[in-house]
């Protein structure tokens, strides 16, 4: 049945029932006219189903038991329901479509908030309920993914709460895999001058970020964007800051490695040159016949990206401070004043969960049991350069790609966890601080008074409706980075599996 158990949900829903006080109905007008019943947190919480049709043929049933005298067999509500106090609402209804499937979770596990429908997490199990759950979010017309599983045997350590990576079927996991790719992630000969590795802007102490405001190439070029994260990276449907083209690690490798505009390893024109050098190292000659048994030759540049994409699906980073207060495992993991500054991220005035929410703290996110990919890009309002909403160039964001005006400053809402370690901040780390990026959302876009990028950020065309701007007192500014602070994860930056191979041995 795949199911991974977490202790402590039900402690964690409690939490985020106290905090519903706080959020709870608090929806902009213009996402859209439907209400939520769940408090913005609930978004987090993801189905720990590995979903079978077993599962979902007992949520079918449970639903007959339970829900259809008032909801109706199809969704679509019984005359019994039509008389409560309040009236059911369409569960077969197009708008049903705006909940996440934790949202659903926890109407079922908590009832509605006035009391009309009961709760059902004193008689269903966790597991019964996300089963109900996948079986209504599929009358709403929500085609749920059923796993056969991928067949490789391959075992996930995922953290509390996360649900599985989807993997390519043309690449599965392997452990051996893994371990060559976590060699060649650290290898210097996969650079032009045998001095650079992909290590070496994505480095764990920086969450397998850098610490520069743009990244620098091997040979010394300056990229014009800011390094990224590479913790979750398993999860996120869309790679790099805008380009809604790069859908897959195993393609997006090539980038690093071959281009030359800017040059980052600089391999261009030398793909004959690093397979000799690879072929010549003794630990390869048995990493890559045991990631690749059924091959005569496994020294391919297919195999290398194969392996990295492997490796890199296994930075995953999820047992933070944080997630050790939303579950319930740990209520003091975090200060009050983060509990504020909880609040304070979730809250309408804020905005910043609509682009930064759910498990990974950004909405563009795809995993296994998850009907479709979420792929959104956003403009913030960090440029305005000729009042009419440009951004310098190269950074234009999705438009580089479309060139469609309306893509402008369009960029992917990174994933904060690990945030407080990947300064600077933004596509092309312009903003130095996390004060400094807060400031740019109150003000509902960054002003620059002087010099080649002057504008007003805030009045830009393109800017999305939920920057719009709004006021802290000093402490509250302090608690939304405290919150933001207990996003770190220093068991994930320290874990062993992740760090460099050569250097203990000296080699290369
Ligand atoms: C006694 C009647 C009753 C039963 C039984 C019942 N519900 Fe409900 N349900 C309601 C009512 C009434 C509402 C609307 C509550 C409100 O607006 O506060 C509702 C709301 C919901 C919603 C929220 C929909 C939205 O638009 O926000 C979901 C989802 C839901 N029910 C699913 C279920 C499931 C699944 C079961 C069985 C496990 C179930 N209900 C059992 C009466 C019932
Ligand atoms: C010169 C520094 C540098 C090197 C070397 C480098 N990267 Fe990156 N990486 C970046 C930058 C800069 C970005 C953002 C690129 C963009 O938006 O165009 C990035 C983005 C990425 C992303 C997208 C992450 C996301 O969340 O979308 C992945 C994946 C990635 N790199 C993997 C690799 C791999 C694998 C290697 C080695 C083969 C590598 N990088 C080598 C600087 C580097
Ligand atoms: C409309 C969607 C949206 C909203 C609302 C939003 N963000 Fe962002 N956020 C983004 C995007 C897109 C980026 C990258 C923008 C860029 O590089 O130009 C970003 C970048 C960031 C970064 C820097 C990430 C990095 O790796 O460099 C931080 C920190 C951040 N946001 C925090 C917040 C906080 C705190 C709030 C609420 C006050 C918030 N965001 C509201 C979309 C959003």
């Amino acid at each position: 049945m795949g199911v991974r158990r977490f202790a402590g949900l039900a402690a964690g829903l409690a939490l985020l029932w106290g905090a519903a006080a706080l959020v709870a109905g608090s929806q902009p007008a213009d996402e859209q006219a439907h209400q939520h019943l769940a408090p913005a947190q609930a978004r987090m919480l993801v189905s720990p189903l590995d979903l079978t049709r077993a599962d979902l043929d007992a949520g079918k049933a449970a639903y007959a038991a339970h829900c259809a005298r008032c909801h109706g067999e199809d969704g679509r509500g019984t005359a019994a329901g039509a008389a409560l106090a309040l009236p059911v609402p369409d569960l077969a209804a197009a708008d049903q479509r705006a909940h996440a499937e934790g949202e659903v979770y926890w109407v079922v596990s908590q009832g509605s908030p006035r009391g009309v429908m009961p709760r059902f997490d004193a008689v269903l199990s966790e597991q019964a309920r996300w089963q109900v759950v996948a079986h209504v979010r599929g009358l709403a017309g929500i085609r749920v993914a059923v796993s056969e599983g991928d067949g490789s045997g391959y075992v996930w350590d995922l953290p509390p709460g996360f649900p599985r990576p989807k993997v390519p079927a043309d690449n599965p996991m392997s452990i051996e895999k893994v371990e060559l790719g976590r060699h060649l992630f650290w290898d210097t000969r996969m650079s032009v001058n045998g001095t650079f590795s992909c290590g070496s802007c994505h480095e764990p102490r920086f969450a397998f970020s850098d610490d520069k405001a743009r990244a620098v190439g091997a040979t010394g070029e300056v990229h014009p964007r800011s390094s990224m994260s590479l913790a979750n990276v398993a999860y996120s449907p869309v790679l790099t800051w805008a380009n809604p083209t790069q859908r897959r690690l195993e393609t997006q490798a090539l980038v690093p490695m071959f281009g030359e505009e800017p040059v980052e390893l600089g391999l261009s024109g030398m793909e004959g040159e690093l397979l000799r050098q690879l072929r010549a190292e003794p630990d390869y000659q048995r990493l890559f016949p045991e990631a690749y048994p059924d091959e005569a030759d496994p020294f391919t540049l297919l195999n290398i990206t194969r392996a990295i994409a492997s490796f890199q699906r296994t930075l995953i980073s999820g047992r933070a401070p944080y997630d050790r207060y939303r579950l319930g495992l740990d209520p003091q993991a975090i200060p009050a004043e983060a509990v504020r500054g909880e609040a304070l991220f979730f809250s309408e005035a804020l905005e910043c969960f609509h682009c930064h929410g759910g498990f990974n703290f950004t909405e563009t996110v795809d995993h296994v049991g998850k009907g479709f990919a979420e792929i959104e890009f956003h403009n913030t309002g960090l440029y305005n350069v000729d009042g009419a909403g440009a951004y310098p160039a190269p950074n234009t964001g999705v438009h580089a790609v479309s060139d469609d005006p309306e893509d402008m400053g369009r960029f992917k809402a990174p994933t904060l966890r690990n945030i407080a370690l990947t300064a600077p901040y933004m596509h092309d780390g312009s903003l130095a601080t996390l004060e400094e990026v807060i400031a740019h959302y109150e003000a509902g876009g960054r002003a620059i008074p002087d010099g080649p990028n002057a504008g007003i950020g805030a009045d830009s065309p393109y800017k999305s409706s939920f920057v719009k701007g709004f006021t802290l007192t000093p402490a509250q500014r302090r608690e939304l980075i405290a919150f933001l602070e207990t996003l770190t994860d220093e068991a994930f930056t320290r874990d062993p599996r992740f760090q460099n191979p050569w250097t203990a041995g000296g080699r290369p």
